[in-house]
């Protein structure tokens, strides 16, 4: 797998990571698909105290050299509150089984908590070193300019957003363009739609006219649309090796322009609305996820 530098971190990533939201109940299998991710050139692997995965991700980087991996954990906006923010990354790092970590981000926004006070608390864990860099995900393009205009010491090293080849919002609103003039990464969540692109036959059947030419099947080419696209780091999640193997083979496809551009035009056909915005209509529902709010001592 390719490799490219995390903009403003010393960082050389896989172009592809692995996302661990909602894994299938079978941790074995779990494991064993995120090892061997990294077998085979995956060092980016995101997951979030939300997840409930922080623990399988624990197990599957046992016994590799913890340098050369990049974990990224998040921290839930119920625990935004400056001491909250503290415990959250260390009941993580526990979880993890890991000193620190190498991007701690703020999984969604939340209005209820001064972002000054949250991104004070994540400067202060980068300077303890438990955390490497600060990210976050689900900022809009003010709510990015505002978290990086409170922080003092350092910069926001990423934003993590729904992005695929169907669900094209951070293209319209701005943030697409904002992360690349500023050197802030694109961290592509959902780039399979949650797996809603395998719904749409027709969306299927436009896919299928471009990957029968390179031996490959639509997810394969629904990725490699995404690592076509600058600065842009998508993180599919797969449960099994053999979807595992398919994404990581994906790395190698190179798209021709036509190709590209036929792609391309696939979102004004078939769009797919964004899972955020069902989410960003209830803001103040930040246990949306069945979250259970735990007591962090
Ligand atoms: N920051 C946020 O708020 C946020 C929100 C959502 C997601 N995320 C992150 O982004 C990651 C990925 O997003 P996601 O989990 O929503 O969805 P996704 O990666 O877009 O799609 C996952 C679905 O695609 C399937 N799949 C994967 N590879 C496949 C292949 N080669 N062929 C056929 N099916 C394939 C998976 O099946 P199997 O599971 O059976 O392999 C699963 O059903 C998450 O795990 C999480 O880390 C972040």
């Amino acid at each position: 797998m390719e490799t490219k530098e995390f903009n403003k971190t010393n960082n050389k990533l896989s172009v592809m990571g692995v996302g661990t939201w909602q894994l299938s109940s079978d941790k074995e299998e779990n494991i064993k698909a995120i090892r061997y991710a990294i077998d085979n050139g995956i060092n980016f692997i995101d997951t979030a105290e939300m997840y409930n995965t922080e623990d399988v991700v624990g197990s599957a980087i046992q016994g590799y050299e913890r340098e050369k991996l990049f974990i990224a954990s998040k921290v839930w906006p119920t625990h935004f509150k400056y001491d909250d923010v503290i415990k959250a990354c260390e009941a993580s790092l526990k979880k993890i089984g890991t000193d620190y970590l190498d991007l701690y981000q703020l999984h969604w926004p939340n209005k209820s908590v001064p972002i000054k006070e949250t991104m004070q608390a994540m400067e202060k864990l980068v300077e303890e070193g438990k955390i490497k860099n600060i990210g976050i995900s689900n900022f809009s393009l003010d709510e990015m300019k505002e978290a990086q205009s409170v922080m003092s010491k350092y910069e926001i090293a990423s934003n993590q957003v729904e992005y695929s080849i169907v669900t094209r919002d951070i293209e319209k609103s701005g943030v697409f363009d904002y992360c690349k003039e500023n050197s802030i990464a694109v961290i592509a969540y959902s780039p399979l739609s949650h797996g809603k692109i395998f719904n749409n036959k027709e969306l299927l059947a436009d896919i299928n006219k471009i990957s029968n030419r390179y031996g490959k099947n639509p997810a394969q080419i629904a990725l490699s649309w995404l690592l076509h696209r600058e600065n842009t780091f998508p993180i599919p999640k797969a449960s099994n090796i053999e979807h595992m193997k398919e994404d990581i083979e994906a790395g190698s496809i190179k798209l021709t322009e036509d190709d590209l551009s036929f792609l391309s035009g696939l979102a004004s056909k078939y769009p797919i609305e964004p899972i955020a915005n069902a989410h960003k209509k209830n803001e103040d529902k930040v246990n949306e996820y069945n979250f259970k709010e735990e007591k962090i001592d």
